[in-house]
C-alpha cells in the first residue's frame, strides 16, 4: 500500500530465480533538472529483465529496481523541462543500463528519453514498444541503413524484438525472411514476413541466399553463420553485445560488416516508433499482461524463452 510520499515496486535483494522479486515499498523518487517524474500505468517486460535478476548484468549487486520500459502520465517535471507538463501521456525506455526502475509505480528518467504515447494506443500496447521497438529501430536504419527492396533476414522474428524489426524492415521496403518454428509461421506472414524459414528442421544457413541485412537476435554461433549468407558488403547486426572476436575475423574474411550493438535511449528513435504507430505500420503483439505485484510469474515465463510479442505489467 503506497502513501503520498511511497510508492510499491518490484525489488530484490539478491541474486536468483524470479522468486528473489518481491513487492516492496519505497520513497516516491523527485525529478531532477531536466527529468520527468512518470506515474507508471504499464511497463514492458524483457529478457534484460530475468538476465540482471539473476546475474545482476551490468548493475552488479542488488538491491534494486528492474524495468526500463514505460508509458504513463507525466506527474511531475523536473527545473529546465519544457517539453512536457503534469498530466502528459508519455512513453520511452529509461536510459539503458543504469537508468531501470520502472516496475513501480513511479519512475524518473530524463525528459529526452520520452515522447508523447500516439493517442491511438493505450498505456499496455504503448509499454510493449520503447525497448525492442529502438533496438530494432537503431539496427536496422543507424547501424544496417536498410534501403528498399533489400532483403533483410530477422532472427526469432516472433520474439519481442524480432516481431517489431519484421514490421520496421517492411516499413523501409524490405523484402523480410524470419526463423520461428514451424507453428509460429502464420503469426510471421501476419505480421509481414514474406519468407519464413523453420529453423528447427532447416539450417537457415544452407537455406537463405543474397542477404543485404542480418538482424542477430540469438548470437554465439547463429551470429557467426549469418556472415555466410550475406551479399559481399552486406552487414550483420548483432544485438548480443558480447562474444567472441571470431564474429569479427570471419566477417573481415569474407568481405562483410559486422556490428553488436546495444539500445540506446533517445527521443528521435522514440518519435520514429511513434510516426510508425501514427500511421498504423507497427504494433506490438501483447502475449501476456500481469499486475505489478506478479512480476515474477512475468519473468518465469520469459525465462522460457518460447514468447511470442510481448509480456507486460499493468499498474494500477
Ligand atoms: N543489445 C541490445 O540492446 C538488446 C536489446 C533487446 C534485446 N536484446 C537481446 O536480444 C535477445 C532477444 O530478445 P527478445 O526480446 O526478442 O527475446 P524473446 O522475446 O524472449 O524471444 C523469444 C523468441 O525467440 C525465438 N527463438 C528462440 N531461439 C531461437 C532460435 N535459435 N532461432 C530463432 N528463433 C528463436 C522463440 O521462437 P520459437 O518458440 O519459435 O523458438 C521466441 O518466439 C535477448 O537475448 C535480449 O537480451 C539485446
Amino acid at each position: 500500500m503506497s502513501t503520498e510520499n511511497t510508492m510499491r515496486a518490484i525489488g530484490q535483494t539478491v541474486l536468483g530465480g524470479p522468486e528473489v522479486l518481491k513487492e516492496i515499498t519505497l520513497e516516491r523518487p523527485s525529478p531532477r533538472p531536466n527529468e520527468i517524474l512518470v506515474r507508471v500505468r504499464a511497463a514492458g517486460v524483457n529478457p534484460t529483465d530475468w538476465k540482471h535478476r539473476a546475474t545482476g548484468g551490468f548493475l552488479g549487486e542488488p538491491p534494486f529496481v528492474l524495468g526500463w520500459d514505460v508509458s504513463g502520465v507525466v506527474e511531475a517535471t523536473g527545473i529546465g523541462v519544457a517539453a512536457f507538463r503534469p498530466g502528459d501521456e508519455v512513453f520511452g525506455m529509461l536510459p539503458y543500463p543504469f537508468g531501470h526502475g520502472s516496475h513501480a509505480e513511479y519512475a524518473t528518467g530524463p525528459a529526452r528519453a520520452f515522447t508523447r504515447k500516439p493517442a491511438g494506443i493505450d498505456h499496455v500496447q504503448a509499454a510493449a514498444l520503447p525497448l525492442v521497438s529502438l533496438t530494432a529501430w537503431q539496427a536496422l536504419t543507424e547501424q544496417a541503413g536498410v534501403r528498399p527492396g533489400q532483403r533483410v533476414l530477422i532472427h526469432a522474428a516472433a520474439g519481442g524484438v524480432g516481431h517489431v524489426a519484421v514490421q520496421i524492415a517492411k516499413s523501409l521496403g524490405a523484402h523480410v525472411i524470419g526463423t520461428a518454428s514451424a507453428g509460429k509461421h502464420d503469426f510471421l506472414r501476419s505480421i509481414g514476413v514474406d519468407e519464413p524459414v523453420d529453423y528447427t528442421s532447416v539450417d537457415f544457413a544452407e537455406a537463405v541466399r543474397d542477404v543485404d541485412v542480418v538482424l542477430d537476435t540469438i548470437g554465439g554461433e547463429t551470429g557467426l553463420r549469418s556472415l555466410r549468407v550475406l551479399r559481399p558488403g552486406g552487414v550483420v547486426v548483432s544485438i548480443l553485445p558480447v562474444g567472441s572476436d571470431a564474429f569479427y575475423e570471419e566477417a573481415e574474411r569474407l568481405g562483410v560488416r559486422a556490428v553488436r550493438m546495444l539500445v540506446d535511449a533517445d527521443r528521435t528513435g522514440m518519435e520514429a516508433v511513434a510516426d510508425l504507430v501514427e500511421k498504423g505500420a507497427l504494433r506490438a503483439t501483447v502475449a501476456r499482461t500481469f499486475p505489478l505485484a506478479d512480476a515474477a510469474e512475468a519473468h518465469a515465463l520469459g525465462d522460457t524463452g518460447r514468447t511470442t510479442g510481448k509480456l507486460v505489467l499493468v499498474v494500477d
